[in-house]
């Protein structure tokens, strides 16, 4: 049967219920805490203050190596599934410093929609843009929380009006709010015709909720000071006259964001946020993949893998892969087709991640996230099919912007550095290169923190001493075209060449020129910036 709304067919009501999303923010904005709450009304925690992991965007290096120390708690906070209502969330985290931006990418291929925090100080501030310009990459649709009502904000319709013209995308407001800074009382309930309060001596309690009739009810004037009330219904006015109203197909297309007004500190407006998460979802969505997109709706299992985590327990050497069902119903114990090695796969221990802890999975829905203990079987952009050659499509590797040799303390152990290297590889921390000519290896990140998390990790988990220095090279390319092209090309110019991890050809320059030498030079092979992980 299809469903009226989106034309689609229904969904078993055990996908149906499922909401996968990403929380994207500008460091402190309030992320953290936001999450912190949803935990907290999801039941998964008993009080605010149990989520140790502070919001990554906002730490220090210092912080962020300790951090990385402490594998377990950033490893629990990469995803948490927990129950709200009748509904079950999947909120995946998304690492919030920029020099994490293409993880970031990849974790945003496995949600279904993205929550975007703002402080209603500063409006859409340069990560939020960043990070809304790659959800647009996917047309993802997103769900606004403007927060620290709290505190002295800008204007409602200002804010509003930033967020149309920042990032060209329509804004309904699903909420408007109730005075200002300290004369900030509330929010009226645009979609439901309700009154929130906020409590500001009980930070966890959740807001008082008043059944209203319409703006004209008198009873509005026994919680609303007449001059804020007055205010109030001018606003409402206005924003039903100019406003586009709540439409579930343009937010499922990402061309419109509902706007829920709160302050996450203060519990307020959240629960109305995980509401219109319920309600406006979406529900599990179909996933690009070749020859054929996944179906959430059909019964065979397939899912993807988005991110790798080595050395979860250092003891142990284990790996998991996060892996995005995208349709069927998993049980543990299952037997999956792994699709670029063709491998059967007997996924024995599957774990689903709580707030704190990790479960094992004894099963799972499209929609949820599971991660998959392997020993390097499972790369990032791998598929799992009951069958079917499948492969998903869309997860990106970009080109590194900064290259470094890596060369270990003690010559000795150039084979353990090897080893460490390729594992981060494949983790999708770094991409290494290994040159054609001469020793060694060239790494390559997004942005410059990576070396020394890479430094930090390889010493911690190999006990081996690495010394990043500046390498000649600044550019690297992946190299495509027919094969007596390539070949030819690898040939002639040996000193630039290297391979990837995978094998592939990549060719490292330090000027522009030469790229565009080669353009001219080499009509058949082309240079490019980005792989796709299949
Ligand atoms: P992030 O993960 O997006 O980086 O932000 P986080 O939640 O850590 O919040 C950043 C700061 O903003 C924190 O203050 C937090 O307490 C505060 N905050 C979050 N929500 C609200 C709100 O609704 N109102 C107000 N007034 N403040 C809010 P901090 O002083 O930096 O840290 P902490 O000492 O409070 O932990």
């Amino acid at each position: 049967m299809l469903d009226q709304s989106t034309n689609r067919p229904e969904l078993p009501p055990e996908i149906a219920r499922r909401r996968t999303f990403a929380i994207i923010s500008h460091p402190d904005a309030g992320k953290t805490t936001l999450t912190e709450k949803f935990l907290l009304y999801g039941g998964a925690i008993q009080m605010a203050g149990q989520v140790r992991a502070k919001g990554e965007s906002r730490r220090t290096r210092s912080d962020y190596m300790k951090m990385e120390l402490e594998r377990g708690i950033s490893v629990s906070a990469s995803a948490m599934s927990f129950d709200f209502g009748n509904y079950r969330f999947n909120l995946v985290d998304t690492p919030g410093h920029s020099d994490f931006s293409e993880d970031t990418y990849r974790t945003l291929t496995a949600v279904d929609a993205a929550v975007m925090v703002i402080d209603g100080a500063k409006g859409i501030e340069s990560q939020t843009q960043k990070l809304f310009e790659v959800c647009r990459l996917r047309d993802l649709p997103i769900l606004t929380f403007c927060n620290k009502m709290d505190r002295e904000s800008r204007d409602t319709f200002e804010i509003i009006d930033e967020i149309q013209e920042n990032l060209a995308i329509d804004v309904t407001p699903a909420s408007w709010p109730i005075g200002v800074g300290r004369d900030f009382i509330g929010c009226y309930d645009l979609l439901r015709d309700r009154l929130e309060l906020m409590d500001r001596a009980d930070r966890n309690k959740v807001a008082e909720s008043i059944s209203i009739n319409g703006l004209d009810d008198p009873k509005l004037a026994e919680h609303i000071p007449a001059d804020l009330l007055e205010k109030l219904r001018e606003d409402v006015e206005m924003v039903r006259e100019l406003m586009p109203p709540m439409d579930a197909k343009a937010l499922l297309e990402g061309t419109l964001t509902p706007i829920w007004f709160g302050s996450a500190i203060n519990s307020f407006g959240v629960k109305e946020l995980m509401d219109g998460i319920a309600n406006y979802g979406p529900e599990p969505q179909p996933q690009p993949a070749t020859p054929r997109p996944m179906m959430p709706e059909e019964t065979k299992v397939a899912g993807f893998v988005f991110k790798v985590q080595a050395n979860m327990d250092a003891k142990h050497r284990d790996r998991v892969a996060f892996v995005r069902l995208a349709s069927g119903h998993f049980k543990r114990g299952m037997k999956l087709t792994h699709v670029r090695s063709k491998k059967v796969m007997s996924i024995s221990n599957p774990v689903l991640f709580l707030a704190a802890d990790r479960e094992l999975a004894e099963e799972a829905w499209a929609g949820d996230i599971i991660g998959i203990p392997n020993h390097g079987q499972l790369r990032i952009g791998d598929t799992l099919t009951e069958g079917e050659a499948l492969r998903v499509t869309g997860i990106p590797s970009f080109a590194p912007e900064l290259l470094q040799t890596v060369r270990a303390g003690d010559p000795m152990k150039a084979k353990h550095l090897e080893k460490a290297l390729m594992q981060f590889a494949e983790e999708g921390a770094a991409k290494v290169f290994k040159p054609m000519i001469g020793s060694g290896f060239i790494v390559g990140v997004v942005g410059a923190l990576q070396f020394e998390v890479l430094a930090s990790r390889i010493e911690q988990e190999y006990n081996l001493p690495v010394r990043f220095e500046a390498s000649q090279f600044t550019s690297a390319r992946w190299v495509a075209g027919p094969k007596e092209a390539v070949d030819k090309f690898v040939n002639e110019n040996k000193g630039h060449m290297a391979t990837d991890n995978d094998g592939d050809s990549v060719y490292l320059t330090r000027l522009q020129w030469d790229i565009d030498r080669v353009v001219r030079d080499y009509p058949d092979v082309k240079l490019t910036a980005t792989k796709e992980m299949m």
